[in-house]
């Protein structure tokens, strides 16, 4: 005998229990099985294919998924015998219906599926491609300015923080001025998006000259474009750095697209590329209270070659610890890159007035700045960390 397990068929909208709102001005104009797939041909000509296994594993059913934490019930293990699809249909809605054959116990199982869901969900080539987020790259030359937002549009209003998380997702770096300079400012802002990260420096820290610095921020030199805590497995990801004053001369910050800077070289300079991409130094920072080192590569990427980090900071570069014969071609490597970063046609330098504040990704952007004389004004920065993640998911709900 044939038993159906929950859903039963019905013409309802169909509830995904996923709380992302999916819309799509395109509907499934047909609905067809093939070789054990589902496959949707669109109104904008779109041909999408799901296959059966796929389907099965992501029905939504309250049996499937749980209702209240949203969360995968269904075992894949447990299913006997083979997920076949029997039966596809059209709801009146627009959505898709799914009849999968009976298995070895006799038991049967409908799914329905969003057509706005499945469409978000397509993994075909196009789709995916579509998904798949493009940096903005930029460089000075290229007449760049920095994303600039307002404290008030910021702290007050959704649309504002949106847009603000938006511009440092595409540039890796945004502005936000007219805040209160005031110290701790800084964690006010960052606390708005999600909880702060700590590192060895505490989970706020104060940019200023001090007599027994335990870190090159701490004194009046100039800082190299560098990205923060390279020495670490996983360096915090989105930094704060926030100017309560900046009445010293000098002092004007730097920031360079690492991903524009690394672009470039796989372009023009290929086998400098590889050995950057490839091949790990050591980074190191030491005091009395801590010794983190991380072996890592100066520039990462992902399976798809796409880069994903770039870690340069040369205060925190330790002794190369590498085959004797790949030594020189390291360094010559690590020139290349270094002499980019340094290129004004890469850099911007905006200079931060008190309440102003950047929002950077370190593992993209690499900020410095020129040395200043700390006789002639009060230089005094603070920074904090968010990880990545509740910042994208920040995002997200504001998305909602
Ligand atoms: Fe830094």
């Amino acid at each position: 005998m044939l038993n159906f397990s929950a859903p039963q068929s019905s013409d309802e909208p169909v509830d995904m229990l996923d709380l992302a709102s999916y819309r799509t001005p395109h509907r499934i104009v047909t609905a067809e099985l093939s070789g054990g797939s589902a496959v949707l041909r669109w109104s904008d000509g779109r041909v999408s294919q799901f296959h059966g296994i796929w389907l099965r594993d992501n029905c939504a059913c309250p049996a499937c998924r749980h209702p209240k934490a949203l969360e995968r019930r269904f075992l894949l293990i447990d299913e006997p015998g083979e997920i076949a699809v029997k039966e596809i249909f059209l709801t009146v809605y627009g959505d898709v219906e799914v009849r999968f054959a009976a298995d070895l116990a006799g038991n049967m199982h409908l799914s329905r599926f969003s057509a706005a869901w499945l469409r978000e969900h397509d993994y075909g080539d196009e789709a995916r491609a579509e998904r798949q987020h493009q940096p903005k790259l930029w460089s000075g030359i290229s007449g760049f300015e920095l994303p600039s937002f307002q404290y008030k549009e910021v702290m007050e209003s959704d649309k504002g923080l949106h847009a603000w998380l938006a511009a440092w997702k595409d540039y890796g770096a945004a502005l936000l001025r007219g805040a209160p300079a005031e110290p701790g400012e800084v964690v006010k802002i960052a606390s708005r998006i999600g909880p702060l990260r700590p590192t060895n420096f505490g989970t706020m820290y104060d940019v200023i000259t001090m007599p027994n610095p335990n870190a090159s921020a701490y004194t009046a030199m100039a800082l190299e474009p560098h990205t923060d805590l390279a020495n670490w497995q996983s360096p915090p990801d989105c930094q704060f750095l926030f100017c309560v004053a900046n009445e010293a001369e000098g002092g004007s910050s730097v920031l360079v697209d690492g991903f524009s800077v690394a672009e470039e070289i796989r372009r023009t300079d290929p086998e400098t590329f590889k050995i950057l991409s490839t091949r790990e130094i050591e980074f190191r920072f030491q005091d009395d209270g801590c010794d983190i080192r991380r072996r890592s590569r100066m520039i990462q990427l992902g399976d798809d070659g796409r880069i994903t980090a770039i870690r340069f900071n040369n205060w925190l570069r330790t002794a190369f610890d590498l085959p004797s014969a790949e030594v020189e071609s390291t360094y010559q490597a690590l020139l290349v890159l270094w002499r980019a970063l340094r290129n004004p046609r890469f850099y911007v330098r905006p200079r931060l007035a008190a309440g102003d504040m950047f929002i950077l990704d370190n593992y993209r952007i690499l900020h410095g700045r020129d040395a200043f004389n700390p006789n002639t004004g009060r230089r005094h920065l603070q920074g904090c960390y968010v990880d990545r993640d509740f910042v994208l998911s920040r995002l997200r709900l504001l998305e909602r």
